[in-house]
């Protein structure tokens, strides 16, 4: 099994502290920066926007894993033209009717494409579209809030999923949890096949620790 990495979650930062944030983030090896983007029309809720996943790209050099819960995402892909071959960008698959578009659009751009599927959206749907991921985010919980439970079915649905890619020899395609990935249910999701582990108000921005301290908690959990 690969080694598990971690991506915590932007939209958990101290907002007026972001900066700061990042780099303690960066001095902890965070593999990836999760940046969730909202249109209050996909999910209830606006977050962060192009702007501010431009801004991160400019002052750290960790690779950004941006999460697309817009709708129609294939029509503001050229506002994510900063991104590089290291980064990923994923798209919802209930977001558009054309999902294969959308995907081959970004390795068009020479980003990484991932497609993410909320807790009700079965993953055989992928069946047609394996050529044109490198990443599967499964929402462990219904997308657009941070702080929610998570669904425990989604537990099941990603060990399924990863022998499911197994069996058509796709085991390079990356599992991402994203949603109430506590240290508690980290472990959970490490078992049942998870690569990438979105961190946020339940994990590395837990107010029951600093960020670092959070941090070395949560890559303890996933490294067994
Ligand atoms: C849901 C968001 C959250 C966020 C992490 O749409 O994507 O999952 O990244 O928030 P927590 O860890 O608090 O669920
Ligand atoms: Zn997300």
């Amino acid at each position: 099994m690969r080694e598990g990495k971690i991506s915590p979650s932007l939209m958990c930062v101290d907002v007026l502290n972001a900066a700061d944030n990042i780099r303690r983030l960066e001095k902890c090896g965070a593999d990836y920066l999760h940046i969730d983007i909202m249109d209050n029309h996909f999910v209830p809720n606006i977050t962060l926007g192009p702007d501010f996943a431009q801004a991160v790209r400019k002052i750290s050099k960790v690779p950004l894993d941006v999460h697309l819960m817009i709708e129609k995402p294939e029509n503001f892909l050229s506002q994510y033209s900063f991104l590089g071959p290291e980064d990923i960008l994923s798209v919802h698959y209930e977001a558009t009717f054309h999902v294969q578009k959308a995907l081959a659009a970004i390795r068009g751009m020479g980003v990484r494409p991932g497609i993410a599927l909320n807790p009700a959206t079965p993953f055989t749907l992928l069946e047609h579209i394996l050529d044109d991921i490198e990443l599967v985010l499964i929402m462990t919980v219904n997308p657009g809030f941070s702080g929610q439970k998570l669904i425990p079915a989604t537990l099941e649905k990603i060990r399924r999923l990863r022998l499911w890619l197994e069996e058509r020899g796709r085991n390079s395609v990356l599992i991402a949890a994203d949603g109430n990935v506590s240290f508690e249910y980290a472990a959970h999701i490490r078992q049942a096949g998870a690569d990438l582990f979105i961190a946020g108000s339940s994990s590395v921005f837990s107010p029951t620790g600093s960020i670092e301290d959070n941090y070395a908690r949560l890559k303890n959990v996933i490294s067994v």
